[in-house]
């Protein structure tokens, strides 16, 4: 597997034989686990080659504590790009992905001001901006998401539609710890203590799917019925909520796909997850 170091490297690798075909790209920002390998071996069984980047994006984090303690581990992460069959590692600097040093950036639409957009101000804006610049760099035929960041995986699909190219946005399924867990670097965080709370979250959500399938639409009932999941185990939600999968925003009458999102701390540590509920 080759190594990026840089902007030049990248444009360099781009314009080769490597990447005559189709380019297949993972955007990541590193410590890496099995959820991203889910997405390279797709990305390798569909594209002529895959390129995944690693960088920690400082746009996007609302509480630099967080960006500060983000692991950084590129060696180990290269080993583990190298058995999921990348093609190559982009391992951007700063001024390779914002030459400008502070960009304007990219603002998310109504369907990123809910949910992770009101409890992480400026997150989506510096996600969008940096995945702006890395499809610009890349310039991929398919890109590569994890549906556990719904909302993200949203807001993607809306910046692809806008760019020069076809760029096929493709969503792959969230992997999960035996426990219904969904893998996420932020899982290194959880204590011993912490990690049996952290299924909270998915049963809190398959409480909503479990009433949804017998019948319930009122989203303040599907609601309430999440929260009471958090309260008997003594886990500090942030939102519990269903949306309308089309617009992540509240359902409403004509919604079709509806899908239960949600965010919790355990411990220090803030995580977040979601199902589909099914259509109406
Ligand atoms: O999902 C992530 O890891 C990041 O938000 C992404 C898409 C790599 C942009 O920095």
């Amino acid at each position: 597997m080759l190594r990026l170091d840089g902007a030049a490297a990248l444009a360099g690798w781009r314009r080769g034989p490597a990447a005559a075909g189709r380019v297949g790209f993972v955007p990541t920002m590193g410590a890496l686990h099995a959820g991203h390998g889910a997405l390279v071996e797709r990305a390798a069984a569909e594209c002529d080659a895959v390129l995944v980047s690693v960088f920690v994006n400082p746009l996007q984090f609302d509480e630099a504590s967080d960006f500060e303690r983000y692991p950084r581990v590129a060696d180990q992460d290269c080993r583990l790009l190298e058995g999921w069959g990348a093609s190559a590692a982009y391992l951007p600097a700063h001024r390779d992905v914002y030459p400008e040093g502070a960009p304007r950036q990219l603002e998310p639409g109504p369907g990123g001001r809910l949910y992770e957009g009101l409890h992480r101000p400026g997150h989506f804006a510096g996600m969008l901006t940096v995945v702006h610049r890395l499809f610009e760099q890349v310039r991929p035929q398919r890109a590569y998401f994890g549906q556990k960041d719904a909302q993200q995986l949203f807001l993607v699909r809306e910046l692809a539609r806008g760019l020069s190219w076809p760029l096929e946005v493709v969503a792959c399924d969230t992997v999960r710890e035996a426990d219904g867990l969904a893998l996420s670097s932020r899982n290194r965080h959880l204590s011993a203590d912490d990690r049996p709370q952290a299924a909270t979250l998915h049963r809190a959500l398959l409480q909503a799917q479990r009433d949804f399938a017998s019948g319930q639409r009122d989203p303040a009932a599907l609601e309430a019925a999440m929260r009471r999941v958090y309260a008997e185990a003594g886990v500090e939600v942030e939102y519990a909520a269903v949306v309308d999968d089309a617009t992540f925003l509240p359902p409403s009458a004509r919604s079709g796909r509806w899908r239960a999102v949600t965010a919790a701390r355990v411990g220090g540590t803030r995580l977040i997850d979601n199902l589909a509920l099914g259509a109406c």
